[in-house]
């Protein structure tokens, strides 16, 4: 729809989208990441590339010896019918220098110094040629430096790579249209603008060709435009250029001539020669893509305003006061106060969806887990042989005393071992969470945009965490270690399922100590639980093998409840401990090291660090920049939605 306005009523429209564009141009809004349309100019050095342009533009521009063009040069050409004589005018660098056309090769040398230098450096920073005359073609081009693979005398080492910099900068944009500028003369796929633009269009769909110097070598011209073997997608327009003081209006009267009767130029298509031809190619192809970028330059501008906007509202307030302070370190603990809780209590991991790390209560739910199944769920033993433990501990508490008496202190020693040897496996767990809550809580803050507004805090509020984690972990350890020394000192447990599981062991002792005393009877015993046992080392300690069985049967019911006591006590503790750190003494320590006495801390929050000045800087320059190209285009848009429903 408003490509179909735009070409029906197009003299009427295109200046307004010109204008339009040229003045996002002029805004910059490069630098914000968006492409304009454009029709960017390339060819190598003595391609005739200024002589084309000054042929559309109908006045003439610096020539010289070495590189015409230092720096890109964006050229406005507006026709006006009612202008009696050109008026021209140079912007560059925030100024607007009026010129004569007699004038404009030294207003451009000028304003080239300025930029570049004054040496053959060149430069990206454009020059602005604005040119409105009667009869010109409405037009914005970008001319680009001419490309020289050897560097001239005074030419830095490196200008065949900044010039192709440039360049590519220019024509890597999908939004650009390359005006490839060829000499007849010359062999098409030689040249360095062709592989150059080949390289950002292989099929050479935006590139349109300009050959010139027909004149100089029509031999052939024909065929190399119609076999096509460099891929121009837009094709070709064959022109002849002003030669020596001929008038504009000369070189063109003669260029018709040209094509009209030379024997070989005159076969070639009418569409495809001529300066005017040309011009109105341009044109056409200006409106298209003007028309079919805007839509998403739009939708880009947008965007980004969005983006910065919402960045920039996300920058902290500029604090002046105490108060102001105070204020901002207690809402940043409180978000920080809030993250915690949904990642360590709730489980909730909204905030970080991917980070799996982050995911607070389902990796301390993993290290309980995986430290459960790492405690035996068998009581360990330290002998292979069935028993022989328990003997040689009773060996040693045998008294003068009745021998069907079982000896506690045999059992406790058993126990103290057996506690022993898992003794450190809840410290283990600790240590791990602990270091893992310190770490998890780090990250959260490093994360949150509250306390990258304020780099002032955050190595000690990192240093708060560290601390805090320390004094948690050793809190915990005399937690475990009391655990421990309460499993040590006693054996009890009110759990019924004790006194089941040894009364179901002791049904088997019949056959046990039968095996062992009736010694025509198999040395292996089935029991239920530990198996096939085999008991025939037991027969030379008969007296005691009974009291050693029981205490065995005794210490594997026992078991059970001392490793149900190890993880669900931890557990438990665990848990509360993370919840009065999130709830509580995490915010306790932040407040006492970042308000400090006498408010020290406070203070350091109203001192803005440069990094943070200058990024509001940076946005609020980027949030106008937007508001002016969406002001920009919003016009234009409601001028193309009207023309296009007319
Ligand atoms: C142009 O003006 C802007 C603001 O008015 C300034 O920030 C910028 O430095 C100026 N550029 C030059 C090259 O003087
Ligand atoms: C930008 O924000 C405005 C209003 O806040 C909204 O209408 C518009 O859709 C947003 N644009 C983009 C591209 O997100
Ligand atoms: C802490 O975080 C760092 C970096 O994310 C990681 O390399 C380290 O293994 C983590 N330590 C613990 C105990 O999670
Ligand atoms: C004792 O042994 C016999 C045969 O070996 C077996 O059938 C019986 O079930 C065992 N008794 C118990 C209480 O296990
Ligand atoms: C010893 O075991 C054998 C074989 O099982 C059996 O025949 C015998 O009666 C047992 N002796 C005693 C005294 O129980």
């Amino acid at each position: 729809m408003a490509g179909n306005a735009l070409v029906s009523s197009y003299n009427d429209n295109i200046r307004p989208l010109l204008d339009a564009v040229d003045r996002l141009r002029h805004l910059k809004v490069t630098q914000e990441g968006i492409q304009l349309p454009t029709i960017v100019v390339v060819g190598d050095q003595s391609s005739g590339k200024s002589s084309m342009l000054e042929s559309l533009a109908g006045i003439s521009l610096p020539r010289g010896q070495g590189i015409c063009t230092r720096v890109p040069l964006v050229m406005r050409l507006q026709g006006d019918p009612d202008a009696t004589k050109p008026l021209l005018h140079l912007e560059y660098r925030n100024k607007t220098v009026p010129t004569t056309e007699a004038g404009i090769t030294a207003a451009i040398n000028e304003a080239t110094v300025e930029i570049a230098g004054a040496g053959k450096g060149i430069s990206d920073a454009p020059i602005t040629l604005v040119v409105k005359k009667k009869g010109v073609p409405d037009l914005t081009l970008v001319d680009l430096p001419g490309i020289t693979r050897v560097p001239v005398q005074g030419q830095p080492e490196d200008i065949y790579e900044q010039i192709s910099n440039i360049i590519m900068g220019y024509i890597a944009p999908k939004e650009s249209i390359i005006l490839n500028v060829l000499s007849a003369t010359v062999d098409f796929p030689t040249c360095e603008s062709i592989r150059m633009s080949q390289k950002v269009d292989q099929l050479g769909e935006r590139t349109l060709a300009v050959v010139t110097k027909s004149d100089k070598a029509p031999e052939g011209l024909l065929e190399k435009v119609t076999v096509d073997d460099v891929r121009i997608g837009l094709g070709y327009v064959c022109v002849r250029n002003r030669v020596g003081d001929e008038t504009y209006e000369q070189a063109r009267a003669e260029e018709e001539r040209l094509f009209k009767s030379h024997p070989l130029l005159s076969q070639i298509d009418k569409s495809m020669t001529g300066i005017p031809v040309l011009a109105q190619r341009l044109t056409q192809i200006q409106a298209s893509i003007i028309a079919k970028c805007l839509p998403d330059i739009v939708k880009k501008v947008d965007g980004k305003l969005n983006r910065s906007m919402s960045e920039l509202n996300g920058m902290p307030q500029k604090l002046s006061t105490v108060v102001d302070g105070l204020k901002a370190i207690l809402h940043i603990i409180k978000v920080l106060r809030e993250s915690l809780e949904k990642s360590l209590i709730k489980g909730e991991y909204d905030e970080f969806p991917d980070e799996k790390s982050l995911h607070g209560a389902a990796r301390i739910y993993e290290m309980l887990a995986s430290y459960s199944s790492k405690l035996p769920s068998n009581c360990p033993t330290t002998n292979d042989l069935f028993l022989m433990e328990e003997v040689s501990v009773l060996e040693e508490a045998k008294g003068i005393w009745l021998p069907n008496f079982l000896p506690r202190s045999a059992f406790h020693v058993l126990l103290k071992r057996k506690v022993g040897t898992i003794s450190h496996k809840p410290h283990e767990l600790i240590n791990a969470v602990w270091a893992y809550v310190g770490n998890l809580t780090i990250q959260i803050m490093l994360r949150s945009r509250h306390f990258q507004n304020y780099p002032q805090i955050q190595s000690s509020s990192q240093r708060v965490v560290h601390n805090l984690m320390t004094k948690l972990n050793a809190k915990s350890y005399e937690f475990v270690k009391n655990m421990i020394e309460m499993e040590y000192c006693s054996d009890y447990t009110s759990n019924p399922d004790y006194m089941k599981r040894w009364a179901e062991f002791m049904t088997e002792e019949r056959n046990f100590t039968e095996a062992i005393e009736n010694h025509s009877k198999p040395t292996k015993v089935s029991l239920k639980a530990f198996g096939v046992v085999e008991v025939g080392h037991l027969r030379s300690h008969a007296d005691i093998a009974e009291q050693a069985f029981d205490i065995r049967m005794r210490l594997t019911a026992y078991w059970k409840s001392i490793v149900l006591r190890l993880v669900d006590g931890v557990a438990l503790h665990i848990l509360h401990s993370i919840k009065s750190m999130v709830e509580s003494e995490l915010e306790a320590e932040l407040i006492n090291e970042l308000v400090g006495t006498k408010m020290a801390g406070v203070e350091k929050m109203l001192e803005e660090s440069p990094a943070t000045a200058t990024k509001r800087d940076r946005l609020k320059k980027s949030v106008e920049l937007l508001r002016q190209s969406k002001d920009i285009v919003a016009n234009i848009m409601d001028r193309i939605v009207v023309e296009g429903e007319k």
